[in-house]
């Protein structure tokens, strides 16, 4: 199999009290080995639950309750949704890795950065402990982290945000894990330490080959990072092709407005542009298409039936009427 992660049909919902409310409907996605895929979108779109769904995260009431999520090793496949928490516990920071927007959700402010990096190791490994330590000090500096020796005896209140999240991308990474999963790894720190951390995450990944699944609503995060992204909307991909696709040849009239309101920041001439509106509260979707309410280019057809995900050229889909015949049929 030439995709690490292959996920298919996957819906996520609330389940409560006999009810339930659908948050991701229906996404399909593939990550390629060594691959990089991009998942961005607007806040409350889905993005995050798609994530943790994958490392069966979710907790009540929130269900992945349909569809399947195959990891493949390279020698063996594994439905994430099935797997009980035994292979879990395995495949959690060994074979999959996580990070946060918040490093300190992945740290314990009780322990120095040496021991807290170190436990990931005596969880996964038989190391003894002068081996982890030389394991630790080559990974802390290896992410650039200036003084390794010292810093490692610190607590996690010792460093800036920049260095947390150096840290934590060292715990990620130490056992060379096949996929990362970093989910807005930047957002919290400013403009000049967030590209230092983006490069930093494309040289590592390079140079172990790990395949990463990188989730944001910044689409120059996803220009700087990713080679195929999917654009979430009211828990649905509305568009996905590799980056050339999405920023050269946009065809949803969502991602549009997300490039238009980028390239406005960048751009003192015009006016800052935002898409009109707000994301629908999730489950309270209305029929039709979910983005009619923003789209400047609806149609009558818009608000009557929701439109499928289509091919447009090859590996190029998009979820738009304006793509399938939409204006001549209500
Ligand atoms: N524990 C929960 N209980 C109920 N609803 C939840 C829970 N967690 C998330 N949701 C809902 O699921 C939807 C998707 O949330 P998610 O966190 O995946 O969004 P996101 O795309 O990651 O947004 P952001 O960019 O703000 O991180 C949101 O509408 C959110 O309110
Ligand atoms: S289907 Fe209609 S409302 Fe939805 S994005 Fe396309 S044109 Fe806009
Ligand atoms: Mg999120």
């Amino acid at each position: 199999m030439d995709n690490i992660l292959e996920v298919k049909n996957l819906n996520i919902d609330i389940v409560e009290n006999k009810s339930t409310k659908s948050l991701v409907e229906n996404v399909s996605f593939n990550v390629k080995r060594k691959g990089s895929l991009g998942i961005v979108g607007e806040s409350g779109c889905g993005k995050s639950i798609t994530a943790m769904s994958i490392m069966q995260l979710l907790s009540h009431p929130l269900k992945a309750t349909k569809g399947k999520i195959i990891f493949n090793d390279g020698s063996k496949s594994i439905d994430m949704r099935e797997a009980n928490s035994n292979i879990m516990r395995k495949i959690r920071g060994k074979e999959i890795s996580m990070i946060f927007q918040e490093p300190m959700t992945a740290l314990d402010p009780l322990f120095t950065i040496e021991e807290q990096i170190a436990e990931v190791l005596k969880f996964h490994t038989d190391l003894k402990k002068v081996e982890m330590k030389k394991l630790v000090l080559e990974m802390l500096t290896k992410v650039g982290i200036p003084q390794p020796q010292r810093i490692m005896k610190n607590y996690p209140h010792q460093l800036s945000g920049g260095m947390l999240q150096r840290v934590v991308i060292s715990m990620a990474l130490i056992l060379n894990p096949k996929l990362i999963i970093a989910d807005e790894p930047t957002t919290a720190l400013d403009v000049t330490i967030q590209a230092q951390i983006l490069e930093l995450i494309n040289d590592l990944r390079s140079s172990y080959d790990t395949s990463i699944i990188m989730i944001t609503h910044d689409l120059g995060v996803i220009a700087e990072t990713c080679e195929d992204v999917i654009v979430f909307y009211a828990g649905q991909i509305v568009e996905e092709g590799n980056i050339m696709d999405i920023f050269h040849n946009t065809s949803h009239p969502y991602t549009k407005g997300l490039i238009n309101a980028v390239r406005s920041l960048g751009d003192k001439e015009t006016e800052l542009f935002t898409i009109p509106g707000t994301v629908p509260v999730a489950g309270e979707f209305s029929k039709g298409c979910r983005f009619a309410e923003r789209c400047g280019e609806a149609m009558a057809i818009c608000r009557e039936k929701e439109p499928e995900l289509m091919e447009i050229s090859p590996g190029h889909n998009t979820r738009c009427w304006l793509y399938n015949g939409g204006d001549t049929n209500v």
